[in-house]
């Protein structure tokens, strides 16, 4: 018998699972493309089993047009995502996810605050909500999260750690088209014309890159660059730290689509 009195010594005494019997959990809201499957595959490489829950999660829209419009097509997400390594696909319902009478939710603070969190009041609620019931339902050891919603990962990541969750967050990088677009299930909305001009976006980031690296103001110059588009509606480029790296964050319109994207500017101190 052992009797611990902190958090580091409780998880010291107790048994873990060896690296050949891991649990990976990628959470996705379905319609799953390369940077889903690139999570996917990230997780089989290093866990046993791996489930992978798609759930388009009321709680985290505020517009019903937004989540009436996201698109639904499990069968063929089933199928790509066995083929990228999942064991179980896990689909709820929402009456199942939120049965009536539905009233404990996780009210994520400071890094919830700024960007989407601003522009998408109650978003990071819904989010940090849906996730720990996917922890507590799957309870995987390792929880896939793409770097592509860099500010979702703060907020699941304080979660983890203020509500001692036993989850290991693992981040994926971003996969991106060939002129640089981050891969997203809403660049199907986009027109033709309204998708070549999307990737004005990496553009832009990347331009903020540079000029920081010529220790110059990587918000203007990215914003310099989305300016010669003047139907974009920018809805705002920020800089953000997220596990322990400085980003460069931006979201805009086009047309009715909204896009969101980041890159690293360096390792923070
Ligand atoms: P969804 O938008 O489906 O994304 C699921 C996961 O895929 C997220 O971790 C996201 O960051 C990652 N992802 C999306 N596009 C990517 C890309 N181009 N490259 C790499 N990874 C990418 O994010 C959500 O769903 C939801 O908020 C969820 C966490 C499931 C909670 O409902």
């Amino acid at each position: 018998m052992k009797i611990v009195s902190s958090t580091i010594e409780l998880n010291a005494a107790l048994e873990r699972p060896t690296l050949a019997d891991l649990t990976g959990l990628v959470p996705t809201m379905g319609s799953l493309h390369e940077g889903h499957l690139s999570l996917i595959r990230l997780a089989r490489s290093e866990c046993s089993r791996v489930v992978v829950s798609i759930f388009v999660n009321p709680t985290q829209f505020s517009e019903t047009r937004d989540l009436d419009a996201y698109p639904r097509q499990l069968e063929r997400d089933a199928e790509l995502a066995a083929d990228a390594g999942a064991g179980v696909v896990f689909a709820p319902n929402a009456e199942d996810m939120y049965p009536d009478g539905f009233e404990t939710w996780v009210e994520p603070s400071e890094t919830a605050k700024g960007l989407e969190g601003k522009m998408r009041p109650g978003h990071f609620r819904g989010v940090a909500t849906v996730c720990l019931k996917l922890f507590n339902l799957v309870a995987p050891h390792r929880a896939y999260f793409g770097w592509k919603d860099a500010q979702q990962t703060a907020v699941v990541g304080r979660m983890i750690s203020d509500l001692n969750v036993q989850v290991t967050l693992r981040l994926g990088e971003t996969v991106r088209e060939p002129d640089g677009l981050a891969l997203s299930s809403r660049n199907a909305r986009l027109s033709a014309d309204e998708r070549d001009r999307a990737k004005v976006l990496p553009q832009a980031l990347r331009a903020g890159l540079a000029a920081h690296a010529a220790h110059q103001n990587a918000k203007e110059a990215a914003l310099a660059v989305l300016a010669d588009d003047p139907q974009l509606e920018v809805e705002y480029v920020e800089e953000m730290t997220a596990h322990g790296h400085r980003l460069l964050c931006a979201a805009l319109h086009i047309g009715t689509t909204r896009l969101i994207d980041n890159m690293r500017l360096e390792e923070s101190t």
